[in-house]
This record gives structure tokens, C-alpha cells and sequence, in this order.
């Protein structure tokens, strides 16, 4: 397919990285179109473990790589990162950047971590990467883009305009240093000479590249249910997660788009607070994390961990209009003789539902419906054993979407095509 959307199912960290690792070795191009250095997607290749927070997971194949007009950009992460994939050897001197996307500057971080501090136990668990008050300046219009990097009176200008305002909330709302002019826009200044060769009309390249009849992915960072407008509000992140969010993140028709690939993993996680209706409680959470490794890429946290929520991955087919799932982390519930499978949720008034609530209340008190399905006592080495391949039909039957990819360990090599990958 010659464009193909890859999406988080669920609340981030499904193993995005990988699966688009895998599909960048036939493809020509990788566009990131959402989110920013919130994002961490792992790869872990020839014995090496790659953690990815601008870049597009098609780096390591040497691909071309967009960073789209969707995305913020925190500059001096994305040098660090520049820098760190050439020292490993990797060239990156086909990637792209939007003049369009929007920088995080220091007050987003400022503010980022002061208001999640003042909301206290209200708070949303953000990664405190400025996300949040980079999109809100963004819809403010007080945002600055990449491009003024470029106009050096421009930039100063826009620096002092932003800062004008931004001080007084640091100093009298948030009690914090405010923030110096000269100093910050000298450091801007050196962003420009280190980005300018990126910076490209993303735009038209992804463009021309689809006429040509190019393979491109287009990578999704987080996950559906962090989606601003159709995630689990307020705890979400600040971007279009979802599929659609690749036409307006990198600035092409929807009818451009072929396929849509949903990667979910075999059970849930999140990072972050908010409503999590299968998040397990007792000894098994502590185990699953344990072998799943879920401690958070960016920041180092406790991931939830709760089994799989067909009610929410319904929702995710449907937001996204998923055509194939890859199903990750398979192998993690090898060491379970019982696997708990959430097909339906019991609301407050005792009815049942096989759709995702629209209102918050009803999600927030939502009670999952299990079915338990075998586990299959064995690790998962080439063909999966029959109750694995069962619990991977089950999935299939009642999202009515085909599994391709099933993800069995966390190296490259380890993820097995089903035959509808093959079509
Ligand atoms: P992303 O943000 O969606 O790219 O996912 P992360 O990289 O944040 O988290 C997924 C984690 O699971 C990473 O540490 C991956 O190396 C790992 N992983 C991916 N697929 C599999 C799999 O099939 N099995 C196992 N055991 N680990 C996997
Ligand atoms: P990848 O791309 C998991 C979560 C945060 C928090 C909420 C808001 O690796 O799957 P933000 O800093 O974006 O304002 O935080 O969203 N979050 C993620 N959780 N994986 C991610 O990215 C995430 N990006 C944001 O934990 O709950
Ligand atoms: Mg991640």
C-alpha cells in the first residue's frame, strides 16, 4: 500500500517504534504528523536499543524521515538527538523538518511542570515536555514555528511578545524565575545555523513522493484514547492522535491515505493519570509490568498495566478506521494460565455495552466484563501454540479486523506476519 497510517490503539506505548521499523525497510519515507518529544518509541536492533523522540522510526533503515507541520518541536532535544544518531554511525541527512511545526520553548516547559505542580492531585501525569502549552500557543497564536528560526528580527520580535506575557504568569501565578531575553534568544539564534539544511516544504515532498508512486508511512505518536477531541479528556495528550490527524499533521487529502494499521499490545497500558477500567488489581499488575518491562521511555515511570479492553480497541477500530492490527507483547502473557479479556462494559444503571461510552461519568464508572480464555504455558518461539493463536482469533472475531503482526519479543526479528500481511 502505497501510504499507510500506523496508530497507537490504545494509551501509547503499544510498540509503535517496532512496527514501523519493520514496514520502513520497504518503504521510501517516514513522516511523524503529531505530538513531540512526549513521545519515546523503541527499537531494538542487532543488539542495540534505540529510543526515538522527534525522529520517525524509519531512521535506522537510513530512510528519508519528516518531521510534519503537526508535531512540536523541541529544538535543543532534537539537535541532541541529531548528534546522538550520528555518533552511533546513523546518517540523518534525510531528514526533514516543517517550517511549519510549532517550537517548545523553555516557558512550555516552565509551565508544563509549574501547573501540573499546582494542580496536585488533579494532575494529568504529563511528561512535562511543554506539550500542553506548546498546542495552547499554538490555538492562541502566540505560538513560534520553525521558519521564524530563520528571521532573526522576526524571531527577537516574537521572543519578546511571548515573553512580555509569559514572565508575569512564571513570576506572580507560578512563583517561578521568570525567564531572560538576551540569553534565550542568542540560544535560538545557534538553533538556526545547526537546523537550517532539515528544513523542508514537508508538504509538497510527501506530495511529489505519492505521485511517484513512493511507499510512506505515516507514524502516530501516543495513542487513540490520548486523542484531544476523542480520547479519555482531560487526560490526554494535546494532538490529533488519530489516524486522520496524518492528512492535517503533514498536509495531504484524505483520500491519499490506502491503509490504516492499529498497533495495539496483547494487553493494556498507561502512563499518566485518568479512568482505566481494566487495570489489574493484585499481584498480576506487578508481574505483567515485570515482564513487559513497562516502565516509561520518556520518564522513567510506572506503567499501569490491565488486560486487554476490546471495548476501547473497538473504539480505536472505529476512530481510526483500522484496516489490520499488529497485536505486540504476545509473549508477555506466556507466564499466565488464565488470560482475562475484557469483551463488554456493565454501566452504573447494570445494562451492558459493547461500545465505548460517550460520556466521561459512564467511563469513568465502567465495569469490565471478562471473558478468560487459556493461556498457552510456553514461550512463544516460531509457530504460535494453538491457545495462542486462539486468544489472536478471539481478537480477530470481535473487532471483525484481521491481525497481521503479532509481536513475540522485543528485538526486530521478533514479530510474525500472518497471512493477511502478505495481501
Ligand atoms: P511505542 O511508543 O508505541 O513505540 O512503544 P514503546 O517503545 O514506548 O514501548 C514498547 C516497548 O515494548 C519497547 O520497550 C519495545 O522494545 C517493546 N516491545 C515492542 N514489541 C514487543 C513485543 O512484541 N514483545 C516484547 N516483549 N516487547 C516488545
Ligand atoms: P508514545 O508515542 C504513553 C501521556 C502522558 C500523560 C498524557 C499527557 O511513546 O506512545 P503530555 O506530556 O503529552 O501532555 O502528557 O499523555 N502520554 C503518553 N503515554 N506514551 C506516549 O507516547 C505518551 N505521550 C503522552 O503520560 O498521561
Ligand atoms: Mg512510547
Amino acid at each position: 500500500m502505497p501510504a499507510t497510517v500506523i496508530v497507537g490503539a490504545q494509551w501509547g506505548d503499544e510498540g509503535k517504534g517496532k512496527i514501523v521499523d519493520l514496514l520502513a525497510q520497504d518503504s521510501d519515507l517516514v513522516c511523524r504528523y503529531n505530538g513531540g518529544p512526549n513521545a519515546g518509541h523503541t527499537i531494538v536492533a542487532g543488539g542495540e536499543t534505540y529510543k526515538l523522540r522527534h525522529m520517525p522510526s524509519g531512521i535506522l533503515w537510513g530512510k528519508e524521515c519528516v518531521i510534519g507541520a503537526g508535531c512540536v518541536v523541541d529544538p535543543g532535544v532534537f539537535i541532541e538527538e541529531l548528534d546522538g544518531f550520528e555518533q552511533r554511525g546513523l546518517s540523518t541527512h534525510l531528514v526533514r523538518l516543517s517550517g511549519d511545526a510549532h517550537m517548545i520553548m523553555p516557558w512550555h516547559l516552565a509551565i508544563d511542570q509549574a501547573s501540573e505542580r499546582r494542580l496536585g492531585k488533579l494532575q494529568i501525569g504529563t511528561t512535562r515536555r511543554g506539550i500542553g502549552p506548546a498546542y495552547a500557543d499554538k490555538a492562541y497564536r502566540l505560538g513560534i514555528r520553525l521558519q521564524d528560526l530563520f528571521d532573526p528580527k522576526i524571531l527577537r520580535q516574537k521572543i519578546e511578545v511571548a515573553l512580555a506575557e509569559k514572565n508575569v504568569w512564571l513570576e506572580r501565578v507560578y512563583g517561578v524565575e521568570p525567564i531572560e531575553l538576551e540569553e534565550l534568544a542568542a540560544r535560538y539564534e545557534g538553533y538556526a545555523q545547526r537546523l537550517r539544511p532539515y528544513l523542508a516544504d514537508t508538504s509538497l515532498l510527501v506530495d511529489r513522493a505519492l505521485r511517484d508512486g513512493k511507499q510512506v508511512l505515516f507514524e502516530g505518536a501516543h495513542g487513540t484514547l490520548l486523542d484531544i477531541d476523542h480520547g479519555t479528556y482531560p487526560f490526554v495528550t494535546s494532538s490529533p492522535t488519530v489516524a486522520g490527524g496524518a492528512c492535517t499533521g503533514i498536509g495531504i487529502g484524505p483520500m491519499r491515505i490506502d491503509s490504516v494499521i492499529g498497533v495495539a499490545k496483547a494487553y493494556v497500558t498507561r502512563v499518566g493519570a485518568g479512568p482505566f477500567p481494566t487495570e489489574i488489581e493484585g499481584p498480576d499488575q506487578e508481574r505483567v509490568r515485570e515482564l513487559g518491562g513497562e516502565f516509561g521511555t520518556v520518564t522513567g515511570r510506572e506503567r499501569r498495566c490491565g488486560w486487554l479492553d476490546l471495548v476501547a480497541l473497538r473504539y480505536a477500530v472505529r476512530l481510526n478506521g483500522i484496516t489490520s492490527l499488529a497485536l505486540t507483547k504476545l509473549d508477555v502473557l506466556s507466564a499466565f494460565a488464565e488470560l482475562p479479556v475484557c469483551t463488554a462494559y456493565e454501566l452504573r444503571d447494570s445494562t451492558r455495552t459493547e461500545e465505548f461510552p460517550a460520556h466521561q461519568s459512564d467511563f469513568h464508572a465502567a465495569r469490565p466484563v471478562y471473558e478468560v480464555l487459556d493461556g498457552w504455558g510456553e514461550t512463544l518461539d516460531g509457530e504460535l501454540p494453538d491457545s495462542a493463536q486462539r486468544y489472536v482469533e478471539f481478537v480477530e472475531r470481535e473487532l471483525d479486523v484481521e491481525v497481521s503482526w503479532v509481536g513475540t519479543g522485543a528485538e526486530r526479528e521478533r514479530v510474525l506476519a500472518r497471512e493477511s500481511a502478505l495481501h
